[in-house]
């Protein structure tokens, strides 16, 4: 198997600040990077996510709304990227929601007896109803699990190098409004933009800045 070079990768990808409007992901790319955010691991397999793909100036122009006042440095990234992604996070873990994921790995073939497909409902069962009802949480453990489909597509773009910007610099609530996101009991979460930078992407010419290993590591 290919060996991927998973260090040169981390320490190579950078907040793209800067988008050239003329360059476009190739459709194939923007397939591997749905099944990347198709894939990505959450709690107890719970998906409590949306994603909306905008790929066309209409669909940026909308995410773009969201990006005016006190985010406008944001609304060209939105403008300019290929495609924008808007992370989404269910508002609720509902019984149907439950219902349509046990149903999903019982035709993909999870379960090899019925006890072992009460077993998984139940757990599942047991990690909402615990957020939910006593840690009262509910809202941000979806996030949380949000937040690993972020961390999986920004490094499934930079493997396909692909320039992204993260984004949490937007109005919610009037995206919410103007892609009808709280009628699907959905809120916007993050956005990542998803292109190829121009000459303009002052962050790609400057040196990446961590917090040393020794300051983040401890080895027992
Ligand atoms: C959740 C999240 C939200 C962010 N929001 C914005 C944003 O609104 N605008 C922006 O230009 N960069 C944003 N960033 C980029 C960060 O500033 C950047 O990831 C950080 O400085 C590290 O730099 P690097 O990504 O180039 O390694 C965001 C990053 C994350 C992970």
């Amino acid at each position: 198997m290919q060996q991927i070079d998973i260090a040169r990768i981390a320490t190579t990808r950078h907040t793209c600040k800067a988008f050239d409007v003329t360059k476009k992901i190739d459709p194939a790319k923007i397939d591997a990077l749905r099944v990347v955010l198709q894939y990505a691991p959450s709690s107890v397999n719970s998906q409590p996510w949306h994603f909306v793909i905008a790929g066309s100036d209409e669909g940026r122009g909308k995410v773009a709304a969201a990006t005016q006042g006190g985010y406008a440095y944001n609304e060209p990234k939105v403008r300019d990227a290929s495609h924008v992604v808007v992370l989404c996070a269910r508002t609720d873990i509902d019984e149907a929601h439950l219902a349509a994921i046990l149903d999903q790995e019982d035709r993909d073939g999870r379960f090899v007896s019925a006890e072992a497909k009460a077993g998984q409902n139940n757990a599942r069962s047991f990690y909402v109803n615990l957020h939910r009802n006593e840690l009262k949480d509910v809202g941000i453990w979806i996030e949380k699990q949000v937040y690993l489909a972020l961390g999986t597509l920004l490094q499934g773009a930079a493997a396909l190098g692909i320039d992204a910007c993260p984004m949490e610099g937007f109005d919610q609530a009037r995206l919410d409004e103007v892609l009808g996101l709280k009628e699907r009991g959905l809120t916007s979460i993050v956005l990542v933009a998803l292109g190829y930078r121009s000459d303009a992407d002052f962050n790609a010419k400057l040196p990446k800045s961590r917090l040393p290993a020794e300051h983040l590591f401890t080895v027992l």
